[in-house]
């Protein structure tokens, strides 16, 4: 049994809140799904180092997943999420049901994503991005952070959790942080342990292509790169769902290369869904 401390309900989060400005004592937050990685210690590591506290919430939203078998399928390691957490100092995690986290009338209204929500990811999953706005809305609302942490992995999330900051008038700053690799280069991810051997290697197309989009700029147009990255990517054994180069703020695909562009990769590596990007 681990020894970090879990709370489970918004009223013992708001205790818990309420003693932290009692002693002025701030607190950085980590929202995840669970399943932790390395990604996501890098996250609290950092959190550990600019608060005094550090929240990690563990919920997989049903709300974000648009796809019911993907919902099933997510892994759920709640005693190992804390296993690895065990030994960090003043770290707790916020492990709510979902009725805590959406009580009946909890007050949130909609934002209008606009062109942002509606590409890449939002144009794959309609509603994904409908669904982490409203958990992560109810999460600032009840965790009330100093800052908050999130992975350059989900870089439309971001932007999104940006988005959504503003409009929703939270006082919380949001970091962003670099994406964790393996030493293969896979992006550290809770999918991966849905991969087998074979399909570990397989995804290592992912980082290639995108490294052979980063080489290509300025070589080539980007059409004629995007032809061939698809040409590279169909030697494999993924099953592509987009590769696009867009603008890093608006996620507008680009036919000239900028001084910064982002390429965002996703594809179905057996059955798991995987994404990645390169900034560049
Ligand atoms: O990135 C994630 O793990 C999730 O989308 C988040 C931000 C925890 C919301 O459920």
């Amino acid at each position: 049994m681990s020894k970090v401390q879990v709370i489970h309900t918004a009223e013992a989060l708001h205790q818990f809140r309420q003693k932290l400005n009692e002693n002025s004592q701030s607190l950085g937050f980590v929202p995840t799904m669970g399943a932790l990685h390395n990604g996501h210690i890098s996250l609290i590591k950092k959190s550990a180092e600019e608060n005094d506290y550090t929240l990690i919430s563990i919920f997989v939203n049903p709300k974000q997943f648009n796809n019911s078998e993907d919902l099933k399928q997510y892994p759920r390691t709640l005693e190992a999420d804390l296993m690895l957490l065990e030994g960090l100092q003043h770290c707790v995690v916020f492990a709510p049901t979902e009725a805590e986290l959406y009580p009946k009338n909890d007050g949130f209204v909609p934002m209008e994503l606009g062109s942002i929500g509606r590409v890449l990811e939002g144009a794959f999953r309609p509603g994904h991005f409908e669904g982490v706005v409203h958990v992560v809305h109810n999460l600032f609302r009840l965790v009330d952070a100093n800052q908050a942490y999130f992975g350059q992995k989900d870089f439309q999330q971001l932007a999104i959790i940006r988005l959504l900051t503003r409009y929703y008038g939270f006082k919380t700053r949001i970091i962003a942080c670099p994406t964790i690799r393996e030493a293969s280069g896979l992006a550290m991810s809770s999918r991966n342990m849905r991969l087998n051997e074979k399909e570990l290697q397989d995804a290592l197309i992912i980082i290639e292509t995108l490294r052979y989009v980063e080489a290509a700029k300025n070589q080539r147009s980007i059409e004629e790169t995007i032809m061939a990255a698809r040409t590279l990517f169909s030697t494999s054994d993924l099953a592509l769902e987009y590769l696009a180069i867009v603008d890093p703020e608006t996620l507008c695909e680009l036919s000239e290369w900028q001084e910064k562009q982002i390429c965002c990769i996703a594809a179905h590596c057996g059955s798991v869904r995987l994404i990645d990007n390169l900034l560049f």
